[in-house]
Protein backbone atom coordinates (compact mmCIF):
# COMPACT_ATOMS: atom_id res chain seq x y z
CA UNK A 1 0.00 0.00 0.00
CA UNK A 2 1.59 3.62 -0.80
CA UNK A 3 1.84 5.54 2.32
CA UNK A 4 -0.37 8.89 2.10
CA UNK A 5 2.27 11.34 4.00
CA UNK A 6 3.11 14.54 2.87
CA UNK A 7 6.65 14.61 1.37
CA UNK A 8 8.67 17.65 2.90
CA UNK A 9 8.59 20.60 0.84
CA UNK A 10 12.09 21.70 -1.29
CA UNK A 11 13.87 18.31 -0.32
CA UNK A 12 13.79 19.11 3.16
CA UNK A 13 14.53 16.03 5.95
CA UNK A 14 11.94 14.87 7.75
CA UNK A 15 13.05 16.30 10.75
CA UNK A 16 13.15 19.76 9.63
CA UNK A 17 10.75 22.56 9.24
CA UNK A 18 7.96 24.61 11.33
CA UNK A 19 8.52 23.82 15.23
CA UNK A 20 5.15 21.89 14.85
CA UNK A 21 6.66 19.25 12.13
CA UNK A 22 9.92 18.69 14.20
CA UNK A 23 7.78 18.05 17.20
CA UNK A 24 5.65 15.68 15.21
CA UNK A 25 8.85 13.65 13.02
CA UNK A 26 9.82 13.31 16.72
CA UNK A 27 6.75 12.00 17.98
CA UNK A 28 7.00 9.08 14.83
CA UNK A 29 10.80 8.57 15.63
CA UNK A 30 10.15 7.68 19.45
CA UNK A 31 7.21 5.68 18.48
CA UNK A 32 8.98 4.16 16.42
CA UNK A 33 11.15 2.98 18.30
CA UNK A 34 8.94 2.07 21.14
CA UNK A 35 7.74 -0.05 18.75
CA UNK A 36 11.07 -1.87 17.58
CA UNK A 37 11.99 -2.31 21.20
CA UNK A 38 8.13 -3.77 22.24
CA UNK A 39 8.35 -6.20 19.22
CA UNK A 40 12.51 -7.28 20.78
CA UNK A 41 10.53 -7.46 24.15
CA UNK A 42 7.79 -10.42 23.09
CA UNK A 43 10.22 -12.17 20.97
CA UNK A 44 12.56 -12.40 24.14
CA UNK A 45 9.14 -13.46 26.39
CA UNK A 46 8.30 -15.76 23.88
CA UNK A 47 11.81 -18.49 23.19
CA UNK A 48 11.71 -20.95 20.57
CA UNK A 49 8.79 -22.97 20.65
CA UNK A 50 9.09 -26.42 21.94
CA UNK A 51 7.05 -29.65 20.64
CA UNK A 52 7.87 -27.81 17.58
CA UNK A 53 8.80 -29.44 14.13
CA UNK A 54 11.84 -28.29 12.11
CA UNK A 55 12.71 -29.09 8.22
CA UNK A 56 16.76 -28.84 7.75
CA UNK A 57 18.19 -29.02 4.25
CA UNK A 58 21.53 -30.81 4.22
CA UNK A 59 21.07 -32.61 7.11
CA UNK A 60 23.41 -35.57 6.58
CA UNK A 61 26.42 -33.61 7.91
CA UNK A 62 28.64 -30.47 8.72
CA UNK A 63 26.45 -26.99 10.40
CA UNK A 64 22.87 -29.08 9.17
CA UNK A 65 23.28 -32.25 10.87
CA UNK A 66 24.60 -30.01 14.47
CA UNK A 67 21.49 -28.12 13.73
CA UNK A 68 19.49 -31.76 13.80
CA UNK A 69 21.00 -32.44 17.11
CA UNK A 70 20.70 -29.14 19.02
CA UNK A 71 17.11 -29.18 17.39
CA UNK A 72 15.90 -32.29 18.79
CA UNK A 73 17.59 -31.35 22.23
CA UNK A 74 15.32 -28.65 22.30
CA UNK A 75 12.74 -31.54 21.70
CA UNK A 76 11.70 -30.44 18.46
CA UNK A 77 10.65 -33.32 15.61
CA UNK A 78 12.73 -33.26 12.38
CA UNK A 79 12.29 -33.49 8.90
CA UNK A 80 15.67 -34.16 7.64
CA UNK A 81 16.53 -33.71 3.61
CA UNK A 82 19.61 -34.57 1.79
CA UNK A 83 20.82 -36.95 -0.79
CA UNK A 84 22.44 -39.17 1.08
CA UNK A 85 19.79 -41.72 2.22
CA UNK A 86 22.03 -44.30 4.49
CA UNK A 87 23.73 -40.96 6.54
CA UNK A 88 20.21 -39.49 6.53
CA UNK A 89 18.43 -42.71 8.23
CA UNK A 90 21.56 -43.37 10.25
CA UNK A 91 20.75 -39.38 11.88
CA UNK A 92 17.52 -39.96 12.16
CA UNK A 93 17.88 -43.56 14.03
CA UNK A 94 20.06 -42.15 16.78
CA UNK A 95 18.58 -38.83 17.52
CA UNK A 96 15.27 -40.91 17.97
CA UNK A 97 17.16 -42.82 20.44
CA UNK A 98 18.94 -39.94 22.40
CA UNK A 99 15.82 -38.15 22.13
CA UNK A 100 11.78 -38.20 22.56
CA UNK A 101 11.35 -37.13 19.83
CA UNK A 102 10.24 -38.13 15.76
CA UNK A 103 13.04 -37.93 13.29
CA UNK A 104 11.37 -38.46 9.55
CA UNK A 105 13.74 -38.35 6.57
CA UNK A 106 13.27 -36.86 3.18
CA UNK A 107 15.77 -38.25 0.45
CA UNK A 108 15.96 -35.23 -2.18
CA UNK A 109 18.66 -33.83 -4.84
CA UNK A 110 17.82 -30.39 -4.12
CA UNK A 111 19.57 -28.84 -7.67
CA UNK A 112 16.81 -30.20 -9.06
CA UNK A 113 14.46 -27.83 -10.66
CA UNK A 114 11.30 -27.91 -8.43
CA UNK A 115 12.63 -29.81 -5.57
CA UNK A 116 11.30 -27.23 -3.53
CA UNK A 117 7.44 -28.28 -4.17
CA UNK A 118 8.50 -32.26 -4.26
CA UNK A 119 9.98 -31.72 -0.58
CA UNK A 120 6.83 -29.30 0.41
CA UNK A 121 4.23 -31.43 -1.04
CA UNK A 122 5.72 -34.47 1.01
CA UNK A 123 5.36 -32.32 3.74
CA UNK A 124 2.00 -31.45 3.25
CA UNK A 125 0.67 -35.17 2.24
CA UNK A 126 2.24 -36.20 5.65
CA UNK A 127 0.25 -33.74 7.38
CA UNK A 128 3.10 -32.35 9.02
CA UNK A 129 3.41 -28.51 10.51
CA UNK A 130 7.00 -26.77 9.59
CA UNK A 131 7.55 -24.31 12.37
CA UNK A 132 11.45 -23.94 12.22
CA UNK A 133 12.64 -24.22 8.03
CA UNK A 134 16.85 -24.20 8.00
CA UNK A 135 17.75 -23.73 4.38
CA UNK A 136 21.42 -25.16 4.88
CA UNK A 137 22.05 -27.46 1.89
CA UNK A 138 24.55 -25.61 -0.34
CA UNK A 139 28.18 -26.20 -1.66
CA UNK A 140 31.05 -23.54 -3.25
CA UNK A 141 33.53 -24.30 -6.00
CA UNK A 142 36.97 -23.13 -6.25
CA UNK A 143 38.15 -21.91 -9.16
CA UNK A 144 38.53 -19.23 -12.08
CA UNK A 145 35.21 -18.79 -13.55
CA UNK A 146 35.76 -19.55 -16.79
CA UNK A 147 37.77 -23.03 -16.08
CA UNK A 148 35.09 -24.65 -13.98
CA UNK A 149 32.48 -26.73 -15.47
CA UNK A 150 28.97 -24.91 -16.46
CA UNK A 151 26.94 -27.72 -15.43
CA UNK A 152 28.92 -27.33 -12.27
CA UNK A 153 27.96 -23.57 -11.75
CA UNK A 154 24.40 -23.90 -12.87
CA UNK A 155 23.74 -27.00 -10.15
CA UNK A 156 25.30 -24.10 -7.16
CA UNK A 157 22.75 -21.31 -8.54
CA UNK A 158 20.15 -23.95 -8.61
CA UNK A 159 20.81 -25.23 -5.39
CA UNK A 160 22.33 -22.17 -2.84
CA UNK A 161 19.30 -19.54 -4.93
CA UNK A 162 16.33 -21.54 -6.51
CA UNK A 163 15.58 -24.20 -4.34
CA UNK A 164 16.13 -21.73 -0.95
CA UNK A 165 13.87 -19.36 -2.38
CA UNK A 166 11.44 -21.82 -3.68
CA UNK A 167 10.99 -23.51 0.05
CA UNK A 168 11.24 -19.92 1.58
CA UNK A 169 8.03 -18.96 -0.51
CA UNK A 170 6.44 -22.55 0.04
CA UNK A 171 6.97 -22.39 3.50
CA UNK A 172 6.35 -18.81 4.65
CA UNK A 173 3.02 -18.48 3.19
CA UNK A 174 1.49 -21.34 6.17
CA UNK A 175 3.85 -19.41 8.78
CA UNK A 176 2.24 -16.22 8.02
CA UNK A 177 -1.07 -17.59 8.07
CA UNK A 178 -0.67 -18.67 11.61
CA UNK A 179 1.69 -15.83 13.03
CA UNK A 180 4.15 -17.75 14.09
CA UNK A 181 7.50 -19.85 12.62
CA UNK A 182 11.34 -19.13 11.86
CA UNK A 183 13.24 -19.37 9.14
CA UNK A 184 16.89 -19.77 8.99
CA UNK A 185 18.74 -19.16 5.89
CA UNK A 186 22.77 -20.29 5.62
CA UNK A 187 24.58 -17.46 3.68
CA UNK A 188 28.24 -17.12 4.32
CA UNK A 189 30.80 -14.10 5.45
CA UNK A 190 31.49 -14.51 1.57
CA UNK A 191 28.16 -12.98 0.71
CA UNK A 192 29.49 -9.83 1.99
CA UNK A 193 32.33 -9.17 -0.61
CA UNK A 194 32.80 -10.85 -3.85
CA UNK A 195 35.48 -13.42 -3.75
CA UNK A 196 38.01 -13.75 -7.19
CA UNK A 197 37.94 -17.67 -7.48
CA UNK A 198 35.02 -18.35 -5.78
CA UNK A 199 32.90 -15.78 -7.72
CA UNK A 200 29.71 -18.09 -8.14
CA UNK A 201 28.95 -18.97 -5.25
CA UNK A 202 29.96 -15.71 -2.74
CA UNK A 203 27.72 -14.01 -5.59
CA UNK A 204 25.03 -16.92 -4.27
CA UNK A 205 25.57 -15.59 -0.62
CA UNK A 206 24.71 -12.40 -1.21
CA UNK A 207 21.74 -13.03 -2.62
CA UNK A 208 21.01 -15.04 0.49
CA UNK A 209 21.95 -12.50 2.59
CA UNK A 210 19.93 -9.38 0.58
CA UNK A 211 16.63 -11.91 0.20
CA UNK A 212 17.12 -12.93 3.34
CA UNK A 213 17.52 -9.64 4.97
CA UNK A 214 14.46 -8.12 2.78
CA UNK A 215 12.51 -10.66 4.53
CA UNK A 216 13.26 -10.13 8.35
CA UNK A 217 12.18 -6.79 7.48
CA UNK A 218 8.86 -7.98 5.94
CA UNK A 219 7.62 -10.16 8.81
CA UNK A 220 9.47 -9.17 11.71
CA UNK A 221 5.94 -7.39 12.45
CA UNK A 222 4.23 -10.55 12.20
CA UNK A 223 6.01 -13.19 14.88
CA UNK A 224 8.12 -14.74 11.92
CA UNK A 225 11.50 -15.20 12.54
CA UNK A 226 14.25 -14.29 9.92
CA UNK A 227 17.90 -15.08 9.83
CA UNK A 228 20.66 -15.26 7.58
CA UNK A 229 23.35 -17.38 9.11
CA UNK A 230 26.19 -16.05 7.51
CA UNK A 231 29.51 -18.62 8.91
CA UNK A 232 32.86 -17.91 8.60
CA UNK A 233 35.41 -20.62 7.63
CA UNK A 234 34.30 -23.49 9.60
CA UNK A 235 35.72 -26.97 9.79
CA UNK A 236 33.13 -29.40 7.57
CA UNK A 237 33.81 -30.90 4.28
CA UNK A 238 32.61 -27.94 2.43
CA UNK A 239 36.30 -27.12 1.75
CA UNK A 240 36.90 -30.74 0.10
CA UNK A 241 33.15 -30.75 -1.53
CA UNK A 242 34.62 -27.12 -2.94
CA UNK A 243 37.80 -28.51 -4.47
CA UNK A 244 40.14 -26.26 -2.50
CA UNK A 245 43.64 -26.64 -3.24
CA UNK A 246 45.25 -28.38 -0.16
CA UNK A 247 47.62 -25.50 0.49
CA UNK A 248 44.41 -22.88 1.40
CA UNK A 249 42.19 -25.49 3.27
CA UNK A 250 40.20 -23.03 5.14
CA UNK A 251 42.61 -21.24 6.97
CA UNK A 252 43.76 -24.49 8.19
CA UNK A 253 43.82 -23.27 12.42
CA UNK A 254 41.38 -20.06 12.02
CA UNK A 255 38.07 -22.25 11.54
CA UNK A 256 35.18 -22.96 14.33
CA UNK A 257 33.61 -25.97 14.53
CA UNK A 258 29.70 -26.36 13.26
CA UNK A 259 28.86 -26.12 17.35
CA UNK A 260 29.99 -22.97 17.48
CA UNK A 261 27.97 -21.93 14.36
CA UNK A 262 24.59 -23.54 15.03
CA UNK A 263 25.11 -22.05 18.85
CA UNK A 264 25.60 -18.57 17.75
CA UNK A 265 22.59 -19.03 15.47
CA UNK A 266 20.59 -20.42 17.57
CA UNK A 267 21.13 -17.91 20.79
CA UNK A 268 21.03 -14.82 17.61
CA UNK A 269 16.62 -16.11 17.23
CA UNK A 270 16.46 -15.12 20.73
CA UNK A 271 16.61 -11.56 20.24
CA UNK A 272 15.34 -11.87 16.57
CA UNK A 273 19.03 -10.39 14.56
CA UNK A 274 18.69 -10.01 10.97
CA UNK A 275 22.35 -11.82 10.05
CA UNK A 276 24.55 -13.56 12.37
CA UNK A 277 28.04 -13.48 11.88
CA UNK A 278 29.91 -16.22 13.32
CA UNK A 279 34.07 -16.83 13.89
CA UNK A 280 34.18 -14.44 16.25
CA UNK A 281 36.52 -10.78 15.88
CA UNK A 282 38.29 -11.80 12.80
CA UNK A 283 35.21 -12.28 10.92
CA UNK A 284 33.41 -9.41 12.07
CA UNK A 285 36.65 -7.23 10.49
CA UNK A 286 36.56 -9.11 7.27
CA UNK A 287 32.65 -8.16 6.78
CA UNK A 288 33.04 -4.64 7.60
CA UNK A 289 36.58 -4.28 5.64
CA UNK A 290 34.11 -2.34 2.87
CA UNK A 291 33.29 0.36 5.37
CA UNK A 292 37.02 1.58 5.25
CA UNK A 293 38.70 0.47 1.99
CA UNK A 294 38.26 1.39 -1.50
CA UNK A 295 36.25 -1.58 -3.16
CA UNK A 296 38.68 -1.76 -6.08
CA UNK A 297 41.47 -2.17 -3.21
CA UNK A 298 39.92 -4.67 -1.62
CA UNK A 299 39.06 -7.26 -4.69
CA UNK A 300 42.97 -6.52 -5.50
CA UNK A 301 43.89 -8.03 -2.24
CA UNK A 302 41.22 -10.51 -2.35
CA UNK A 303 42.17 -11.92 -5.66
CA UNK A 304 45.49 -12.25 -4.09
CA UNK A 305 44.70 -14.05 -1.26
CA UNK A 306 42.60 -16.66 -2.76
CA UNK A 307 44.82 -17.66 -5.59
CA UNK A 308 46.33 -20.68 -5.45
CA UNK A 309 49.81 -20.67 -4.19
N1 LIG B 1 31.92 -24.75 6.15
C1 LIG B 1 32.10 -23.46 5.93
O1 LIG B 1 33.21 -22.90 6.09
C2 LIG B 1 30.92 -22.61 5.54
C3 LIG B 1 31.06 -21.23 5.63
C4 LIG B 1 30.01 -20.43 5.26
C5 LIG B 1 28.83 -20.99 4.81
N2 LIG B 1 28.71 -22.33 4.72
C6 LIG B 1 27.44 -22.89 4.23
O2 LIG B 1 26.94 -23.81 5.17
C7 LIG B 1 26.05 -24.71 4.53
C8 LIG B 1 26.35 -26.12 5.01
O3 LIG B 1 27.62 -26.49 4.57
P1 LIG B 1 28.64 -27.33 5.47
O4 LIG B 1 29.79 -26.45 5.77
O5 LIG B 1 27.93 -27.97 6.59
O6 LIG B 1 29.15 -28.38 4.36
P2 LIG B 1 28.88 -29.94 4.19
O7 LIG B 1 29.36 -30.68 5.37
O8 LIG B 1 29.45 -30.26 2.85
O9 LIG B 1 27.29 -30.06 4.15
C9 LIG B 1 26.54 -29.77 3.01
C10 LIG B 1 25.17 -30.39 3.14
O10 LIG B 1 24.39 -30.02 1.98
C11 LIG B 1 23.86 -31.20 1.40
N3 LIG B 1 23.75 -31.05 -0.04
C12 LIG B 1 24.73 -30.72 -0.92
N4 LIG B 1 24.26 -30.75 -2.16
C13 LIG B 1 22.95 -31.12 -2.09
C14 LIG B 1 21.94 -31.35 -3.03
N5 LIG B 1 22.16 -31.20 -4.35
N6 LIG B 1 20.72 -31.73 -2.61
C15 LIG B 1 20.49 -31.89 -1.28
N7 LIG B 1 21.40 -31.69 -0.33
C16 LIG B 1 22.63 -31.31 -0.73
C17 LIG B 1 24.84 -32.31 1.76
O11 LIG B 1 24.19 -33.57 1.80
P3 LIG B 1 24.27 -34.70 0.67
O12 LIG B 1 25.63 -34.68 0.08
O13 LIG B 1 23.92 -35.94 1.41
O14 LIG B 1 23.19 -34.34 -0.32
C18 LIG B 1 25.23 -31.91 3.17
O15 LIG B 1 24.30 -32.40 4.09
C19 LIG B 1 26.23 -24.48 3.03
O16 LIG B 1 25.16 -23.72 2.55
C20 LIG B 1 27.52 -23.69 2.94
O17 LIG B 1 27.57 -22.86 1.82
C21 LIG B 1 29.73 -23.17 5.09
Amino acid sequence: MIENRQQPQNCRSRFSGAPERVLVNWFWLVGHMLKWSATRFILKINPIRIMATALITGASSGIGEVFAWELAQRNYDLVLVARSEAKLQELAEKLMQAYAIHAEIIVQDLSNPGAGTTVFEAVSQKGWTVDMLINNAGFGDYGSFSDRPLPKIMEMIQLNIATLVELTHLFLTPMRQRRSGTIINVASIAGFLPLPYMSVYAATKAFVLSFSSALWAENRADGIRIQALCPGPTSTQFFQVAEFPATMNGNGGNMVTAAEVVKESLKGLETNKSNIVTGGLKTQIIVNLQRFFPRDFLLSLMESQFKAK
